[in-house]
């Protein structure tokens, strides 16, 4: 075993990016202290039903307080790079305007602790935690987010761009448009075409203008930002199945970064969404400002999905197919494992062409973790890490450039509308009494992590 682990550590190579990766609305808490502003998820946790177990993230895992004994568990693990996201409304408690120093403190504060520790700190800009403030003045859905975003970007720059050399600019902006603001399933809850096309459009314009505006103001920057991807399967090789297959991997995974590639958006027969999408388009500002040359792309796969014809469902007339109705491997959140996609799909971003380096800036599993007697043994979650690396490491050694991994995620968390209950840590938390415990896998990326190579 222990043979294996070195082997694969080994082949990655010496300068792979090993990291674990955590964000601002999910592990702050400190929601409303030191002057911070309040965010879209405060607010979307107030209404009733929106989140699992009535969870709000006000507290989460105490990051704000307690960076410094998690920063410590990130070196205990053998990590050399730590991912986090800075939130928007702590820093600019209205969105735009004023400054808050203590919110710039906060991230100094993280980031000089990181560096200390020798950890690179790669800096995510936005993950999802908009300034309520600006969602009241339309938010995503605003012509005026870039002038928004590019406030947001600036005031990072300049405060911590003389020691943060790696910025993410988006985390999977398909995740935020869809279920924010066509499904309404995460904050702000909103639904339908009219809000879910500009808010597309100007994720796409902002992921560009945030690359340009870091390669602008920092210099020596390694800039990227991250894509949520995940290889569609037709459930029958029925004509209407593959074409609503068609439709979805079009959304998951082709919507954001073929703009960016300078493609521009792709085009479907028959995909009334798209016809949508390409008519605003023209009627949009911009439109040109959609490329930018990233240093490297950072992909999250979490599942692969199967999907069949249903013509119920509003433009992309398809559903999806559960694993676990198709009693396939799947987490505890129903998602499918299925390392060769993962493999396929970092293949396939590589192969567009244009995409200089390729780092999993997500990658992880919710299994449901059991406490006996003060061990969590997740042999599973070790499986899928094992899984997960074998397959990145047969696309790095055909050619691939990929750079990086970064373990999603460090502590439990705030999982969104799942709440508390759906744990993607390598550290579980209590949540009363806040008390961490390394969990085996954990343990196993100690392992991996400090073999000599
Ligand atoms: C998001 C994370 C989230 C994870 C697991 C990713 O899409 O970036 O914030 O916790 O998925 O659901």
């Amino acid at each position: 075993m222990h043979q294996q682990h070195a082997l694969l550590r080994q082949s990655f190579g010496r300068n792979f990016q090993w990291g674990v990766a955590i964000s601002a609305g999910q592990n702050e808490g400190a929601w409303n202290v030191d002057g911070r502003g309040p965010s879209i998820w405060d607010q979307f946790a107030r209404k009733q039903g929106k989140i699992k177990g009535s969870a709000k993230p006000y507290h989460s895992c105490d990051f704000y307080y307690r960076y410094k004994d998690d920063l410590m568990l990130v070196k205990a693990m053998g990590f050399t790079s730590f991912r986090f996201s800075i939130s928007w409304s702590r820093i600019l408690p209205e969105g735009t305007g004023r400054i808050n120093k203590e919110g710039i403190a906060f991230y100094n504060r993280v980031i000089d602790e990181c560096l200390q520790l020798g950890l690179t700190p790669f800096v995510t800009l936005y993950h999802w935690d908009l300034p309520l403030a600006l969602h009241k003045e339309g938010g995503w859905t605003s012509h005026q987010m870039l002038k928004w975003f590019s406030r947001f970007v600036n005031v990072c720059t300049e405060s911590f761009g003389d020691r943060v050399k790696n910025w993410i600019v988006l985390n999977e902006p398909m995740g935020f448009t869809s279920l924010g603001y066509m499904i309404g399933k995460h904050a702000p809850g909103k639904t339908g075409l009219s809000n879910f096309l500009p808010a597309v459009h100007n994720a796409v314009l902002c992921q560009a203008e945030g690359g340009r505006l870091i390669r602008a103001a920092v210099p020596r920057a390694n800039i990227g930002t991250s894509f949520s991807c995940s290889e569609v399967h037709p459930f029958t090789q029925r004509e209407e199945d593959i074409k609503a297959a068609r439709r979805a991997d079009i959304l998951l995974n082709r919507l954001f970064i073929e703009p960016l590639l300078g493609r521009g958006y792709p085009q479907e027969p028959g995909f009334t969404l798209l016809d949508k999408l390409h008519l605003h388009n023209k009627a949009w500002k911009y439109t040109d400002r959609m490329q930018f040359n990233f240093d490297f792309i950072g992909v999250q796969n979490y599942f692969s999905t199967t999907v069949k014809y249903n013509p119920l469902i509003p433009y992309i007339q398809a559903s999806e197919v559960k694993a676990a109705t198709r009693k396939v491997p799947h987490t505890d959140m129903g998602w499918e494992v299925n390392a060769d996609s993962f493999y396929r799909m970092i293949k396939r971003f590589w192969l567009y062409g244009g995409v200089k380096e390729i780092m999993v800036t997500e990658s992880g599993a919710f299994y449901k973790d059991q406490l006996v007697n003060g061990i969590i043994n997740d042999t599973k979650r070790i499986a899928y890490f094992e899984q997960y690396l074998s397959a990145l490491l047969r696309a790095k050694k055909e050619g691939v450039n990929v750079g990086g991994y970064f373990a999603w995620t460090l502590t439990d968390n705030f999982e969104w509308a799942e709440g508390y209950h759906a744990r993607f840590g390598l550290v579980h938390v209590d949540f009363n009494t806040q008390l961490r415990t390394i969990k085996q896998s954990g343990y196993w990326f100690r392992d991996f992590l400090h073999d000599k190579i």
